[in-house]
């Protein structure tokens, strides 16, 4: 039998925990074969609704599912030994009328213990995905208390701006979704985003030649993309969950899965200075992995639009480290 996968959740009964935490106990993503122990984390005035979670998780009788360990938040080191995935999604979420960086003072301590805790007890291999906003600088608060854990472990979210600027390429030129590729968001989960249609596909094709509005790529594709979680909010009422939660799993599936030929996903991770963006940051960049490894794609073409568009973005991040500089070690 297959040593289980320990894989802690933050946030577990809110509406983002909710959505994943059936998906990964059903198998979906980690295999039919491979068992999970879910550790589920709440904030204590929420652990009763937990143990409903629990329930229903009992009531799927997933042959997946191998335990369910529930912990308040104010015990993390236990409730992340030995975990080898960390979906950190706890976290205020934001309201309509709020950039996501107006979470920053509210969210970012959080961070600080969490990062602590995953340093002290996670399996030697963990490998953590933020969800919680702002992700990339809540990420980069959590990476900076954890020096034992290797900077290539972290990754912020990126890939609800991916699959939103897929969906909104593939209505444009009237094809399925599954015929975009290679569509990198660089930078911040944030207004500034840059969803990087001159290296996307459609059909194997650029797709400035498959759409020839240019005037929409440059304008309202991009202004959709970034104003897109304050649409779904405005809707709502309430932040996306299922969408978010969906993104996060593809996350995670797109580290441990190879990545197709000729494409990429996209992820933040800590910069190193390649295309010139500043070291030390989290930063949406287009990545491949073999199933085991990953890495920064080279050879993106960055035109002058792009470059200025990423500069922004980058700019940005950097404004949201100083933010959180006494959070920083
Ligand atoms: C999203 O993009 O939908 C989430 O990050 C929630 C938000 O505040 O927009």
């Amino acid at each position: 039998m297959t040593a289980p996968l320990h894989v802690a959740i933050t946030g577990a009964a809110g509406q983002i925990g909710y959505a994943m935490t059936f998906r990964i106990a059903s198998g979906e993503i980690f295999g039919a074969h491979r068992p999970v122990v879910l550790h589920l984390i709440e904030v204590p005035p929420v652990m009763p609704a937990l143990d409903g979670v629990h329930m229903e998780l009992d009531d799927c009788a997933f042959p997946t599912l191998a335990g369910v360990e529930k912990y308040d938040s104010d015990h993390l080191e236990q409730a992340f030994a030995n975990c080898n995935w960390v979906l950190l999604v706890g976290s205020v979420p934001r309201k309509q009328g709020m950039e996501r960086s107006d979470l920053i003072r509210i969210n970012g301590p959080i961070f600080t213990n969490t990062g602590k805790a995953i340093n002290a007890a996670a399996a030697k291999d963990v490998r953590v995905v933020v969800v919680g906003n702002p992700c990339n600088t809540n990420c980069l608060i959590a990476m900076s208390h954890a020096p034992d854990v290797p900077k290539d472990r972290w990754f912020a979210m990126t890939r609800l701006d991916q699959n939103r600027a897929q969906a909104q390429l593939a209505q444009k030129a009237g094809r399925p979704v599954a015929a975009v590729s290679n569509l990198a968001i660089w930078g911040n989960h944030s207004a500034t985003q840059y969803p990087d249609f001159v290296n996307a596909k459609i059909d194997g094709r650029p797709v400035t030649e498959v759409i020839t509005d240019h005037a929409w790529l440059k304008g309202d594709f991009i202004s959709t993309v970034q104003q897109r979680g304050a649409a779904v909010i405005k809707a709502r009422g309430a932040s996306s969950a299922a969408s978010a939660a969906n993104a996060c799993l593809d996350t995670v599936k797109s580290i441990i899965t190879p990545t197709p030929a000729g494409s990429c996903a996209s992820a933040a991770v800590f910069t190193d200075g390649k295309y010139g963006i500043d070291a030390g940051l989290m930063c949406g960049l287009p990545i491949s992995s073999d199933g085991e490894n990953w890495r920064v794609l080279d050879g993106f073409h960055i035109d002058d639009f792009s470059r200025s568009a990423i500069q922004k973005t980058v700019d940005e991040l950097k404004q949201e480290r100083d933010t959180v500089k006494d959070l920083l070690p």
